[in-house]
């Protein structure tokens, strides 16, 4: 233990300026002109995955242009076989104006470098790298088998990685997976986040003229999809924030007593939360369910855009010919995507107003996922998160998603360990992200220790 600390100790300046120049990659997966960044970013991982002696590294190319990464390292004969998985792709930074520092020019602030794309999920998952990269330094082997699945379309909905995943179950076959794409409780508690929220996001397409309008000369007489699609929206969810498609409840399980108990007992300040987190005047949800479990364990339905019609500055009397609705939902272990997605449809069909059709498109769908905490790689896991950051390993919710690793289950019959090292207000999709490179180092250390006692 001690030398391989030393080692990441030697070599944390270096780990450092690899991570900024893997961060100045702008590789924004959504953005169809990054299409060249995506390859650069891919073929960065590709790189530094044979330098840490990984073996058959390949840069699985696909027609969107975000290639899949893979890499393994299989010579423990005996020892169980860890799937390391993370993504290299990022979200876009617009407002860019509210940024501090440039986006794609790393820049260490108090501690914490300052990137898109810095805890989510670049400096998450390059700590893995390192720590496969400091085992091998120093032992010359791994301590277990381990397999690199690195993805570059996590934040649009992960569809190669889900059909490389239904082709290649056996070779991607291991005992568990490490994804490290969550954030921890707060500074310095060690966290591993035992369930993940799924989701179905939607364009809802609406057409009522067949052009645009002038909103005197028709207004009156002519169907508004624009409204139309604000006035099915509004049958969705109750002003209490109760969801209102029929059906919508009916696989939610609620969560065990040890579960809630285990919530209750962490540090939680419901005043300073809404102040400094959330920044509004009220937290909303349903009546009778904690924050933890509103966003943890209770599915959503939430309304991100409405692109349609008259939006620039100042007035223009129109009555749009067509609008749409990006909208999605959460969904929380045991709910099914296809049934949920159904129910949606049935549900806006008989509720669209008169002249107006609305069509739904599924953007992207994945079920939540779910990790029993009593699983021993799991127990091994916080073991080596404890031992690393001196205090007792925490078990919490998140209300994000991963697409990925309701698949691994699903597929591969694998569970998966999120052990995260990003922090809450690490700033993910938003202005200023950033990453605490104390976690970074920490976080090698745990992966590598978490290796160890997997072995025994
Ligand atoms: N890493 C996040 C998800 C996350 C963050 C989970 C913090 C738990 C704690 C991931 O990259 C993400 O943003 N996922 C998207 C999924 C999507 C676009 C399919 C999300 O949750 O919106
Ligand atoms: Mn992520
Ligand atoms: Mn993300």
């Amino acid at each position: 233990m001690s030398t391989l600390a030393e080692y990441v100790r030697s070599n944390g300046g270096r780990f450092e300026n690899e991570l900024f120049e893997f961060l100045r990659i702008p590789s924004i997966s959504t953005l169809p002109d990054h299409r060249a960044d995506m390859l650069r970013a891919a073929e960065f991982v590709s790189g530094k995955l044979a330098a840490a002696g990984l073996e058959n590294v390949e840069v699985i190319e696909n027609a969107a242009g975000r290639p899949l990464v893979y890499g393994d390292w299989l010579h423990a004969r005996g020892k169980p076989t860890v799937l390391f998985y993370g993504h290299y792709d990022v979200q876009p930074v617009d407002p860019l104006e509210l940024w501090e520092s440039p986006p794609f020019e790393p820049t260490v602030r108090n501690g914490s470098v300052y990137a898109r794309g810095a805890a989510d999920d670049k400096g998450q998952f390059y700590a893995h790298v390192k720590a496969v990269e400091a085992l091998r330094a120093m032992h010359g082997e791994l301590p277990v088998n381990v397999k690199f699945l690195i993805e570059g379309e996590e934040e649009v909905g992960g569809e190669a990685i889900e059909a490389y995943l239904a082709a290649n179950g056996e070779k991607l076959q291991a005992d568990v997976a490490l994804v490290s794409d969550t954030a921890m409780y707060a500074p310095g508690i060690p966290t591993i986040c035992t369930a993940l929220r799924g989701m179905v996001y939607m364009e809802w397409q609406a057409r009522g003229a067949a052009r645009d309008l002038h909103s005197g000369l028709y207004g009156g007489v002519a169907p508004n999809p624009l409204f139309g699609l604000i006035e099915v929206l509004a049958q969705c969810k109750d002003a209490e924030g109760r969801v209102l498609i029929p059906g919508f409840y009916d696989d939610v399980e609620a969560p065990s007593a040890k579960e809630k108990a285990s919530w209750a007992g962490l540090p939680f300040d419901e005043a300073a939360y809404l102040r400094d987190e959330v920044g509004s005047t009220a937290l909303t949800g349903e009546p009778g369910f904690s924050v933890f479990e509103r966003i943890g364990a209770r599915p959503t339905f939430e309304v991100h855009g409405l692109p349609g019609g008259f939006t620039g500055p100042g007035a223009k009397t129109v009555i749009p010919a067509t609008a749409a609705a990006k909208v999605s939902t959460r969904l929380v272990p045991h709910q099914d995507p296809v049934k949920i997605l159904a129910g949606i449809e049935a549900f806006v069909s008989a509720r669209a107003p008169q002249g107006v059709a609305i069509e739904i498109r599924e953007i992207h769908s994945a079920p939540a996922s779910l990790a029993d905490p009593d699983h021993p790689a799991i127990a091994k896991a916080a073991q080596a998160l404890g031992g690393v950051w001196g205090r007792e390993t925490v078990y919490v919710r998140s209300g994000g998603s991963i697409p990925i690793v309701g698949e691994f289950q699903k597929r591969l019959g694998i569970p998966t360990i999120l052990m995260g090292f990003g922090l809450p207000d690490d700033g993910l999709h938003s202005p200023n992200e950033k990453f605490s490179l104390e976690n970074f180092h920490k976080g090698i250390l745990a992966t590598a220790r978490f290796l160890e006692l997997l072995q025994a």
